[in-house]
């Protein structure tokens, strides 16, 4: 045995050595073979988790969104609606002025004059208003609902960073979402009177020595809309919207929360303070401006097309007395502020080009904190 050993020594290290060498290169191989498909496996499960999170994310997205078309905005708009019927009442107005006919001894002329220049002053100031609040309103539930979004995309993938299970994720508290979105209401809540003050001023002194015998024609009645909406605009700062949007400083939210306790947690209240901070931003931008001014264009004509078939497109071509004209306009702020989904006038504007980019942009981007 030795003998043969000593003999074949070399030979059976080279057989061994090859034997063994394949071997390595045999495990190595498998081994790489195994790693690989770990890999494989291992990018199988990520992309089953990043499909999961990215259905999760759009799942909740449209859920947001039904909350905000479905609830918020026909919400904030029936408030809003009757808000503006009771303090730019018509009604009250035109009754008195029906008796006025009826009983001619009970109005002298210098009254019956002031109550039609009161009258058309405030249908103008109605309609056009309408116009700005509903365009507005539309523009800002997107900002919103946007913004949310934005916020549970950055969550979830922080939530993924930390391998955190998914349905722990923090995602935005419901009752923040609904707090965000609920705050839509403040233009009605607390804006309300100073923009209606400042549509009456800028409408008296588009108006001013407008006869109510004057003939009105498509050209004349545009550009008298547009010259309210311009020295409305021109009247304020720039970005006066915000304010009817939201408080000046984010101290005068309900933030009682926030100084409860000494805790580093983010509590509530400052979660929602920050979505209040970024559409503060947001409807600061030049860029909102741009599609602010670009989305009330747009509705300026599709109300043209409206009055144009309220009065008859001949009629309005040819021109009728402001007088004729007024019950139409009236007529057109309770178009204005319809319910949503029978609203035409806030479908146009979301569906304008820009301001789909706009939004597909303000999704896409990192909040300015
Ligand atoms: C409308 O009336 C104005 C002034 O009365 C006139 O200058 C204008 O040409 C008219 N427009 C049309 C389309 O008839």
């Amino acid at each position: 045995m030795w003998d043969f050993w000593r003999r074949h020594k070399r030979k059976v290290y080279v057989t061994f050595g090859v034997l063994g060498s394949g071997y390595l290169l045999y495990k190595l191989y498998d081994g790489h073979k195994r790693r690989l498909s770990d890999l494989e496996r291992e990018h199988a499960d990520e992309r089953r988790n990043e499909e999961l999170i990215r259905s999760q994310i759009k799942d909740h997205f449209e859920k947001i969104q039904t909350i905000a078309d479905s609830t918020t905005l026909p919400h904030v708009m029936r408030y809003l609606s009757s808000r503006i019927e009771e303090q730019l009442d018509l009604v009250h107005l035109t009754g008195r002025l029906m008796k006025g006919k009826d009983q001619p001894n009970s109005l002298t002329a210098a009254e019956k004059l002031e109550l039609w220049d009161t009258l058309k002053v405030l249908t103008f100031t109605r309609m056009v208003l309408s116009l700005w609040a509903t365009t507005m309103l539309s523009l800002y539930i997107r900002v919103q609902v946007n913004i949310l979004g934005r916020h549970l995309y950055i969550d979830t993938a922080r939530g993924l960073g930390s391998s955190i299970q998914l349905d722990e994720a923090d995602l935005i508290d419901r009752d923040d979402e609904q707090q965000f979105l609920a705050s839509a209401d403040y233009l009605t809540n607390v804006g309300l009177p100073t923009l209606i003050s400042s549509f009456e001023t800028a409408t008296s002194e588009v108006l001013k020595g407008k006869q109510l015998k004057d003939i009105f024609n498509t050209t004349v009645l545009h550009d008298t809309i547009l010259l309210i909406l311009d020295t409305f605009l021109s009247m304020g700062s720039p970005h006066q919207y915000l304010g009817f949007f939201m408080p000046e400083h984010s101290n005068l939210y309900n933030s009682a929360a926030t100084s409860s306790s000494g805790s580093t947690e983010p509590s509530p209240a400052s979660k929602f303070e920050q979505l209040m901070l970024e559409a503060r931003a947001v409807l600061s931008s030049s860029e909102f401006e741009n599609i602010l001014d670009m989305s009330l264009k747009t509705a300026v004509d599709v109300m043209m097309e409206d009055i144009r078939g309220l009065c008859g497109e001949t009629n309005l071509k040819l021109g009728i007395p402001l007088a004729k004209l007024l019950p139409r306009l009236a007529h057109m702020s309770r178009i204005l502020l319809g319910e949503p989904n029978r609203n035409r006038y806030i479908q146009v504007v979301q569906d304008m080009p820009e301001v789909e980019m706009f939004f597909t942009l303000l999704y896409a981007s990192t909040p300015a904190s």
